[in-house]
């Protein structure tokens, strides 16, 4: 069978090194034929990568689209404010769609895309990874397998780490929900997608609290200055220090190591926390471990195309990276609980908030019969079910196999949307999936309304799953 043949707009993180590398892996699967990026030094990558001649390599998506069709799908992975346009433009082109998450900015937008997809009848599938890991899965699974009994009441979490709530939500793209989106769109779009869709059941009223609490200039400890590296008096102390952060990379490691199932990896790991050397010296005879030694990944890959410990500096010296966190331009919330009821009477909180010593996800379920408790993070996952009356306890490794982004979730997505694009057509279950990720942005919209206005919102999930 013939590779699906697809365009990518915006070849950036998460275009060009989360999804794209899946046609390097399965070539017969899927080939990138035309990419539109205005970074020169991505777009050329890109090209050379996936071995893109040069008339199809556009500077704007516009440009791309100013062509016949050049393939079935295009992937768009452009930033939180630039899906729209392309989106429909693609659509209308005759191209289905992978479309990052948050699918637009606003709940307008959001309902213009579904609106295009089921007027062309083109697939839109929606990134929301989440729903593609093994724990998502396997925790749907087992709630609806009835062994919990009648669902009670639902504990999720969404445990953003110090350092990537530094990174991503104080100094770095989802700062500014004027610019991006607010944190709970951005953050927990994927949360909200799988707790009805795990639950079986929709909710029907929110609440929700929450606010900036932390990274503000009133909180900044006196006389820091507005980088790390401007001799800050508390550099050596600030769980934040853009050196700590960045080029010893030791909270990444640490988040890593707690939540690794594999107990080799998970050695490693902490032997080159305690004693780097001692890696870097055996990294010599087993390359493999130059992963870690030499680890060039997210989020350094944002700072600097290709990162060197050269570059880094140089990105934390200049760039926004480099700023403290306490004197940034940054207005989106560091903590907010989401209060739901559901139409069953399961009573639902999300918790997301930026201070977690660790990078990961938490779910507690509750049941008449039993419970589940489960944990997400960068190293991997797991769950276990108990058994009320029993006792019995299952645990479950839903790690994914290492090197595998957003616990498996990334790659899963692609084999899918490869799959769906060969299926090919617009059937009920690509219309179905547009109308739930739709779904899952309105209950963020409408819990960044009830934090703002302090009110409780009632939802009609029948105005939108159809
Ligand atoms: N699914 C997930 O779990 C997940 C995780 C992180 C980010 N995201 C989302 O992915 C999207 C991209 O994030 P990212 O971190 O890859 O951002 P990025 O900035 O690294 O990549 C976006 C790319 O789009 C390019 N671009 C800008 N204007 C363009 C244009 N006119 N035409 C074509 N390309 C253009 C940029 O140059 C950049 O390379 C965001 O919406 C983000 O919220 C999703």
């Amino acid at each position: 069978m013939k590779p699906v043949r697809a365009i990518l707009i915006g070849a950036g993180q998460r275009g060009a090194e989360a999804y794209a590398p899946y046609a390097l892996r399965y070539p017969d699967q899927l080939k990138f034929v035309a990419v539109a990026e205005p970074n020169e030094e991505r777009r050329r990558k890109f090209s050379t990568v996936h071995a893109i001649p040069e008339e199809r390599c556009y500077e704007s998506w516009e440009g791309l689209m100013e062509q016949p069709q050049l393939a079935d799908a295009a992937i768009i992975a452009t930033q939180d404010w630039l899906h729209t346009q392309p989106a429909i433009a693609a659509m209308n082109k005759g191209y289905h769609v992978l479309l990052e998450k948050p699918m637009a900015t606003t709940l307008e937008e959001c309902k213009q895309l579904v609106e295009v997809s089921e007027r062309t009848q083109r697939q839109l599938h929606i990134c929301h990874v989440l729903r593609y890991t093994q724990y998502a899965r396997k925790m749907r699974e087992i709630v609806q397998s009835g062994v919990l009994g009648e669902i009670i009441d639902v504990d999720h979490r969404e445990n953003v780490s110090f350092w990537h709530m530094a990174h991503s939500y104080v100094r770095g793209n989802w700062r500014s929900s004027r610019q991006s989106s607010p944190m709970i769109l951005a953050k927990c779009c994927h949360d909200l997608d799988i707790l009805p869709w795990v639950l079986g059941q929709w909710p029907i009223m929110l609440s929700s609290k929450g606010e900036l609490t932390h990274f503000r200039p009133d909180k900044a400890p006196v006389n820091t200055p507005e980088r790390c590296v401007d001799g800050c008096p508390i550099e050596k102390e600030c769980p934040y220090s853009a050196i700590h952060i960045y080029l010893e990379m030791l909270p990444f490691w640490y988040s890593y190591r707690e939540t690794c199932t594999n107990s080799f990896h998970k050695a490693i790991i902490g032997t080159w926390i305690k004693n780097p050397g001692v890696v870097q010296t055996f990294s010599t005879l087993f390359p493999f471990l130059k992963q870690i030694t030499e680890y060039k990944g997210w989020p350094l890959t944002v700072l600097a195309q290709d990162p060197t410990p050269q570059k880094i500096e140089e990105a934390i010296r200049n760039g926004p990276y480099g700023r403290c966190v306490y004197h940034c331009d940054n207005d989106v919330v560091d903590h907010q609980v989401v209060s739901m009821q559901f139409e069953k009477g399961t009573t639902v909180t999300l918790t997301m908030h930026g201070h977690s010593h660790v990078e990961h996800r938490s779910t507690r379920i509750e049941g008449t019969r039993g419970r589940l408790m489960g944990v997400l993070g960068n190293g991997g996952g797991w769950l276990t079910v108990e058994e009320h009356r029993t006792r019995k306890k299952l645990y479950l490794d839903t790690s994914p196999p290492a090197g595998e982004g957003h616990g498996g979730g990334d790659n899963q997505l692609m084999r899918e949307f490869v799959a769906h694009i060969r299926e090919g057509g617009y059937p009920d279950t690509a219309k179905r999936a547009a109308r739930e990720a739709l779904f899952s942005h309105m209950l963020a919209f409408a819990a960044e309304e009830a934090r703002i206005e302090r009110k409780v919102i009632p939802i009609m999930p029948a105005e939108f799953i159809r």
